[in-house]
């Protein structure tokens, strides 16, 4: 069946939505023409950034003498804390974090002062030359230092049901240890960046790379002491977000609005990429401290799970991002009695954020790590250990009081994966390969993924859109997402078309700015195109209904009888051009523009009680990956993936198999290759592409075979798609868990002592491991 060839809801045809169209600027990305911030003509007169660091990751900051800072030619203005007029609090939610240190220093790279100077590579420079003297404290550097000093940044949360441990103990198999999981730096080819342009009576027009321009109004107006109407922040597309630009990217672009207040000129900021590296935070890194209880099948029985989070210097959106973790710690698994714990630590290291995952990520991974060692233990399959404590008719209520309504959904996925990947016949033949061969060893995993979709925070699941149809019947839509190369441009208009019964070149998506749509969430949590789609269709529809009215009077029909399809109003065999009913539309004095507004249905959740509905529907899928180790050099390679994913009725299934390819792909990243070191002073060593491993098109596994499942999302969303931004990411869980099978292949029946990331090193240490533990 062509994707096409699906009929909507209702069994109407559709003609935009579901078509594997490219992403809109999938010809001027590849022609290097579609202008980022720093491809803007810049206004005459405008001045560059650059910042000055702390030298040290704690103390007391006690001096900053900027004197040859000043001095350098060309040099027009130095910033610092006393140069606020507003606050100095760039934090999302907490007040804990400034713009430029004040008082004390909390890492290591953390910003003290900023120069703006004619050009980038005077500021740059003289930025160098500023001399900040802190009297050094001793740093909290791990999960283990801030554990001792009882650091946090939040209160610790748990959920709770049954008595776990009781439960662990009375079970007839115990299990107990520790895991620890790597963070990972964003790496977006376009880093951090901001160009702010002063207006009349100190308004500041803010262009800024950024998920959220409406947190960057916000924290520039706080910066400023300005009311939010006075600030206007813009973004026509980033260079890749993957939510270090959902917080991050406010700090930025109220230091170029800070320089253009106090210089009266246009300010731009960019980072280069070892300050982005030190500056911005990162994926949370974990140790998992836990015990599980399980019976002879291996069913988990009682678990306990305690997640230490390294969160950095702030609270920034670890509340959201562990408690993600912990609404994932379930996996896809039906876990009967439980504490699944966090405690959110404060170190003296930047300020971890929200990555592709949001802490989900981490939790499902320590799930999946607790039942492969429950099958290391039992001697089976883990695939069957997999299968027996999945979610099902009676056990189907996650740990945080939500049923899984459609738990159906992921075993099937589960089956038909197992099914098309030949899993049973492939673990038989690596098992031969392995029996022969001592040095290369080869393991397979499959392992599914169930994601929560919706924002837990429940006031950010709404969104809006403005739509303006002209006299000529082109169409202009706006709408409060942003556009990070995961296409949700191209899939808003794809059902703004559709609603108009246009074609694609008759719509025109124009940059999000808070001018046009205010009080917007983040582009995150995956919901883009739930909430925008939504509310950008609400919004043509009302335009529609005008239209048909008027459309009605001119065929004698009721309006209900108008067809809006082929670029025509269509009544019976009569039919007017969409161009002529607009000319006359607008002639009839009709008003051709409105705004949409949606908000989520379903949802709530009390985190005081743990007990709620915090999502909408899960999105769900599942990977089998097959790898190869060498056990002398732990050297790795992916040899085949096949993946079966869920993305409901796909808006766009070329975007969606994008979006799962490239997630699996940074998903593998973050898990291989992708190695974030500290010194003990909190020093980033991984500070650029030469220390820090992303993967690149070389490690795509040169036998990639993705599937969309076919099925269609079973709430009212639109169109019955199904988000999927972030849910492929954990897809590549099933690429650790076969590292971890190979190295299992050398003593089974022993737990694999492998953390994650599984680097080379990580690898030929887990396989020392395992050896000496016999
Ligand atoms: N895809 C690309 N190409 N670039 C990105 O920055 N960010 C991811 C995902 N896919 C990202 C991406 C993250 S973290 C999220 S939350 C979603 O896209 C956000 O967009 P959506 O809600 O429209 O899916
Ligand atoms: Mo995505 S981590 O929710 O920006």
């Amino acid at each position: 069946m062509r994707p096409n060839d699906h009929p909507a809801p209702g069994g109407v045809q559709l003609r935009h939505v579901s078509q594997p169209l490219p992403h809109d600027s999938a010809a001027k990305h590849v022609q290097g023409a579609a202008p980022y911030i720093d491809d803007l003509p810049e206004p005459a007169g405008t001045l560059h950034l650059a910042v000055g660091g702390s030298p040290m990751a704690r103390g007391r900051l006690i001096a900053v003498d900027l004197e040859k800072v000043r001095a350098v030619p060309g040099v027009v203005a130095v910033l610092t804390a006393a140069d606020v007029p507003g606050k100095n609090d760039i934090s999302p939610a907490f007040g804990d974090e400034p713009l430029f240190a004040h008082g004390h220093v909390m890492f290591h790279g953390q910003p003290v002062f900023a120069v703006a100077a004619e050009t980038r590579d005077a500021a740059r420079r003289a930025a160098r030359l500023g001399a900040i003297t802190v009297v050094q404290e001793k740093p909290a550097v791990t999960v283990e230092d801030a554990e001792k000093r009882g650091d946090t940044v939040l209160p610790d949360y748990a959920f709770i049901r049954g008595d776990a441990s009781a439960a662990i103990d009375a079970a007839p198999n115990q299990i107990a240890g520790q895991f620890r999981i790597g963070g990972q730096e964003h790496f977006y080819l376009e880093g951090q960046v901001a160009l702010a342009i002063p207006g009349e009576d100190g308004a500041m027009h803010v262009h800024t790379s950024t998920q959220h321009p409406t947190e960057v109004q916000h924290v520039c107006a706080r910066i400023l002491g300005l009311p939010d109407a006075m600030v206007t922040a813009e973004v026509r597309r980033m260079g890749g977000g993957f939510g270090g630009k959902e917080s991050q990217a406010s700090q930025w672009a109220a230091m170029a609005a800070l320089a253009a207040r106090v210089t009266g000129r246009p300010c731009k900021i960019r980072l280069d990429r070892d300050d982005d590296m030190a500056m911005t935070g990162k994926r949370h890194d974990f140790r998992v401290d836990y015990a599980v209880g399980f019976d002879d099948e291996g069913r988990i029985q009682g678990v306990e799970m305690a997640f230490l989070a390294r969160c950095g210097c702030s609270a920034d959106l670890s509340q959201g991002v562990v408690d993600r973790t912990m609404f994932h710690a379930d996996a896809s698994y039906f876990l009967p009695e439980l504490i699944i714990s966090s405690r959110r630590l404060k170190t003296n290291t930047v300020s971890n954020t929200a990555f592709r995952g949001f802490g989900g990520p981490q939790g499902m991974l320590a799930m999946e790590r607790i039942i492969d060692e429950i099958a290391c233990r039992l001697g089976r399959d883990p695939l069957d250990v997999r299968k027996v404590n999945h979610y099902g008719p009676e056990r189907d209520t996650t740990p945080y009081g939500m049923t899984v309504e459609d738990h159906d959904v992921g075993a099937a996925i589960l089956e038909q994966l197992e099914r098309s990947s030949n899993y049973r016949e492939r673990r038989e033949a690596i098992a031969g390969f392995n029996a022969s061969s001592p040095i290369l060893r080869k393991g397979i995993a499959l392992t599914p993924v169930k994601f929560g979709i919706s924002f837990t925070l429940t006031q950010l699941n709404q969104a809006g859109a403005l739509v303006h149809v002209y006299s000529d019947g082109s169409v202009q839509l706006n709408h409060g997402g942003t556009e990070m190369g995961q296409g949700l441009y191209q899939k808003v208009a794809q059902v703004v078309a559709e609603e108009f019964g246009v074609g694609m070149d008759r719509v025109r998506v124009t940059a999000t700015t808070t001018d046009k749509v205010p009080n917007t969430s983040p582009t995150a949590a995956s919901s883009g195109s739930d909430l925008n789609g939504m509310a950008a269709r609400m919004a043509a529809r009302q335009i529609r209904d005008r239209l048909a009215i008027l459309a009605g009077e001119h065929f004698g029909v009721p309006a209900k009888e108008v067809v809006f399809r082929d670029d025509h109003a269509f009544a019976g065999n009569e039919s007017l051009p969409f161009a002529e009913l607009a000319r006359r539309a607008h002639a009839a004095r009709i008003h051709l523009s409105a705004a949409g507004h949606y908000k989520t249905p379903k949802l709530h959740w009390d985190r005081q009680k743990g007990v709620g509905r915090p999502f909408f529907y899960f999105a769900y899928g599942a990977a089998c990956a097959e790898v190869v180790i060498d056990t002398l050099t732990g050297e790795n390679r992916v040899l085949r993936v096949d993946i079966l994913h869920d993305v409901g009725r796909s808006l766009n299934p070329a975007i969606d198999i994008g979006q799962i390819e490239g997630g699996f792909v940074q998903g593998m990243g973050w898990l291989t290759t992708e190695e974030l070191v500290y010194d003990k002073d909190g020093r980033l060593r991984t500070h650029a592409p030469s220390t820090y491993k992303i993967p690149v098109a070389s490690d795509v596994p040169a036998d990639f075979r993705v599937t969309l499942f076919d099925g269609e999302n079973r709430e009212e969303t639109v169109y019955r798609s199904k988000a999927v931004g972030e849910p492929p990411l954990m897809l590549a869980n099933a690429v650790f868990c076969a590292i971890a099978d190979a190295v299992q292949s050398i003593a089974p029946g022993r737990p694999v002592p492998l953390d994650a990331p599984a680097t080379p090193e990580a690898i030929l240490k887990a396989i020392q491991g395992i050896v000496a533990a016999g």
